[in-house]
């Protein structure tokens, strides 16, 4: 069995070999993800792919904890981030308090939070507390309905700029590590390149410290629609759909249960 990471230890994996993030929701795919992954993240992005609601906006901290508590239960050796959801770190005070909860609450061995120069104050209040916090710059899907849709950064000069100074105050505010979201890649490359500390990829190309995908994405489970980062490594909707069939179908012909399967 490998051994748990650390902060510590995924630091070290800078310039090493990419590191593995993948979200998980519960007991079940936390305990099937944790042999190959070396973090899983309790993404608000169940608040879509789980309860099924528009955007990951208007999710919980309670729903967080709840299912963060599931995923640490099912890999008990698994570094687990819990994502801490919209409105939950407005203020230092309220950051503090909330990610406190967090760690009180569940097993949680870090936190992660949206925003980079913005965040920076909140995020060193967080890290000077005590709380692991990893940093999620580029696009930032709690302020999708603020923007007005999910919008790929690093296009020009300026959002450059923006990026590569989000990405140095969240690192100078003490983050261990920081996702990158919806990112030209040779934009999140430079980047990668300019903090020393990991720098996690979705949506950002191939030349950062790691990768993070939507665990319902990668498994295709999900059909609404496939962004262009997704692979799917598995044709999980199609599988789930034909063993369900099979089962109706043995269920009406009273093939199943069987003499096997009977008491
Ligand atoms: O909520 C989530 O799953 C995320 C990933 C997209 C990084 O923040």
């Amino acid at each position: 069995m490998k051994k748990k990471h650390t902060t510590t230890t995924i630091k070290r994996a800078k310039g090493g070999e990419p590191l593995v993030m993948i979200t998980a929701y519960d007991a079940l795919f936390a305990k099937l993800f944790e042999e190959s992954a070396d973090m899983l993240l309790v993404g608000d992005s169940l608040n879509m792919s789980f309860a099924g609601k528009k955007d990951t906006v208007s999710a919980t901290l309670d729903q967080m904890i709840y299912h963060t508590n599931a995923v640490c239960n099912g890999a008990k050796e698994s570094f687990v981030i819990c994502d801490m959801p919209f409105g939950t770190y407005s203020t230092k005070e309220e950051a503090l308090s909330n990610a406190i909860r967090v760690y009180q609450e569940s097993d949680a061995d870090a936190i992660k939070i949206e925003g980079g120069v913005q965040k920076s104050e909140i995020i060193k209040h967080l890290t000077s507390n005590g709380i692991a916090v990893c940093g999620h710059i580029g696009l930032l899907p709690q302020a999708v309905r603020g923007e007005g849709g999910y919008k790929v950064k690093g296009k020009n000069k300026e959002e450059i700029s923006t990026l590569l100074k989000d990405a140095e105050a969240v690192e100078d505010a003490g983050a261990f590590c920081m996702v990158i979201e919806g990112v030209k890649a040779e934009v999140a490359t430079e980047i990668a390149q300019s903090v020393s500390i990991p720098v996690i990829g979705i949506g950002a190309g191939n030349g950062v410290d790691g990768q993070v995908l939507v665990f319902s994405d990668m498994l295709g489970l999900f059909e609404e629609f496939t962004p262009k980062f997704v692979k799917k490594y598995l044709d999980g909707a199609s599988m789930v759909k034909q063993a369900l069939s099979s089962y109706a179908s043995e269920v009406k012909k009273r093939s199943f249960p069987a003499q096997e399967h009977t008491y």
